[in-house]
């Protein structure tokens, strides 16, 4: 029955309302493979700390291999009147082992340091998953980098034609934030690579227990400094979240040039069949659901980070029951992300570039302004008159409807004596990007050291 747990202090069971809003067990059961393990290893723990012999043992851990399998396979199921995934796996060891032993395993630990211990876990197990699926995504755009190396593309500021750019290197752009939130999750796992288990309700244990010897079982370089802290902080599922939207905004400002590359204005490009939907009632209809979905979930991720810190606000010292609200939201974040990246990657990797409609695109808009400009620099007039200059030569062009490239030497004498006929050699958008060849540049060259920079990063993480 609920509150087989605590029940000694009591006159009787809680009320139903109580019962109905205490319960977890439809989220916190993600946690029963975790919570078996972290009891094999506080079994091990007490047996070592001369609380059960070693049959004992041998009788505990045989109950959790078999309480372990039902999980496993759904026979054993968290009952309406269990409040949380620990008692209902208490219950379900009791079954097995009986509760002369079974009663046993709860010496020295809480369910406080224990779910503590347990989110952890969790969370690393996933951040390796997430991690993975980030890595797939940037490869499919360093794939689609690679098969469309030499595809130039305006490059926008303020969403305006600015200057023409490599494909290559705008979709890199997008893999370098990804590349830091993979460093993110890598960083995370230092600060949570500290096991909580041991730090009891939230002052220690009295009992002796080797908490090393837990953590090394469960996976942690360590035990945690301070057992309140060890209890009562979830900085780190916060942290985590945070990973989690930062990703999910990094997606979505991609989807969101995806949508508009997509559209007919646009025209730059068409998305494969299998990774687009269409309307139920124009039958022309091919949308860029999967963005739009990105998009979408960001803000969900986002909502959940910010619903977790404001849940942490304020909070006393140690352990509040508040903090049971940490699990849903993170959940969710892991649970968007595995299902959205991999429908993500996929739309990247069939994607179809219209590299002619780019190119042809790239230089208006004025967009070669500036390589005039540097031009006359190089040609030893101040940046300043360049400017100047430069900008006289685009109100004359708009003028008159013309490209830059169409004034004839006439009329660029008449703008100014330094604009010769060999400016029109600056005046291509090859010759535009091939000149941007300092360091993080858009020129093919440094595209292709960038490259190696980013492989390389990717795989020292
Ligand atoms: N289910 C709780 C949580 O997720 C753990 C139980 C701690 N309950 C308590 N009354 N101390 O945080």
């Amino acid at each position: 029955e609920a509150g087989a747990l605590w029940g000694g202090r009591f006159a009787g069971g809680p009320s139903p309302e109580l019962a109905r809003l205490s319960k977890s067990t439809h989220f916190d059961w993600q946690l029963a493979g975790y919570d078996i393990r972290g009891s094999r290893a506080h079994a091990r723990a007490l047996a070592a700390a001369g609380y059960l012999t070693e049959d004992e043992l041998a009788g505990m851990l045989a109950g959790l291999d078999t309480l372990d399998e039902a999980v496993d396979d759904g026979r054993f199921q968290p009952s309406a009147a269990d409040e949380d995934v620990h008692s209902a796996l208490e219950r379900g060891l009791i079954d097995i082992v009986g509760t002369e032993l079974g009663g046993k395993l709860r010496a020295g630990r809480s369910r406080n340091d224990q779910v503590a211990t347990l989110v952890r876990m969790l969370l690393r197990d996933h951040a390796a998953v997430i991690a993975r699926l980030v890595v797939d995504l940037i490869d499919a755009l360093a794939a689609q980098a690679e098969a469309n190396e030499t595809a130039i593309m305006p490059g926008r500021t303020h969403l305006q034609h600015a200057q023409p750019v490599l494909l290559a290197h705008h979709l890199f752009a997008h893999c370098w934030p990804l590349v830091r939130d993979l460093e993110r999750f890598t960083d995370w796992n230092k600060r949570a690579n500290f096991s909580p288990y041991g730090s009891g309700a939230l002052a220690g244990n009295t009992l002796g227990l080797d908490a090393t010897l837990i953590a090394t079982e469960l996976g942690f370089g360590a035990v945690v400094e301070n057992s309140i802290d060890g209890t009562a902080s979830r900085d780190l599922v916060a942290e985590f979240a945070y990973i989690t939207a930062q990703i999910g905004i990094d997606l979505s400002r991609l989807a969101e040039e995806i949508i508009l590359w997509n559209t007919r204005e646009f025209g730059f490009v068409t998305l494969h069949d299998s990774y687009s939907t269409g309307s139920s009632i124009m039958p022309q209809k091919k949308n860029p659901d999967i963005a739009e979905l990105a998009r979408g979930k960001s803000g969900r991720l986002i909502g959940n980070l910010t619903g977790l810190l404001t849940t942490l606000k304020g909070l006393p010292l140690a352990y509040n029951r508040d903090l049971q609200e940490d699990k849903e939201p993170v959940f969710d974040s892991i649970e968007t992300l595995e299902v959205l990246l991999p429908a993500f990657t996929g739309m990247i990797a069939t994607i179809t570039f219209h590299t002619d409609r780019m190119a042809e695109l790239a230089p208006q808009g004025f967009s070669l302004a500036t390589d005039v400009a540097e031009w006359l620099v190089k040609r030893h007039v101040s940046f300043r008159d360049a400017h100047e200059i430069t900008g006289t030569l685009v109100k004359v062009a708009e003028a008159k409807g013309l490209d830059l490239h169409e004034i004839d030497d006439a009329q660029l004498a008449e703008i100014s004596p330094h604009l010769v006929p060999e400016v029109r050699e600056v005046l291509t958008i090859q010759g535009s990007v091939n000149r941007r060849d300092g360091q993080a540049g858009t020129a093919p060259v440094r595209v292709a050291e960038q490259r190696a920079a980013l492989v390389a990063r990717v795989h020292t993480l």
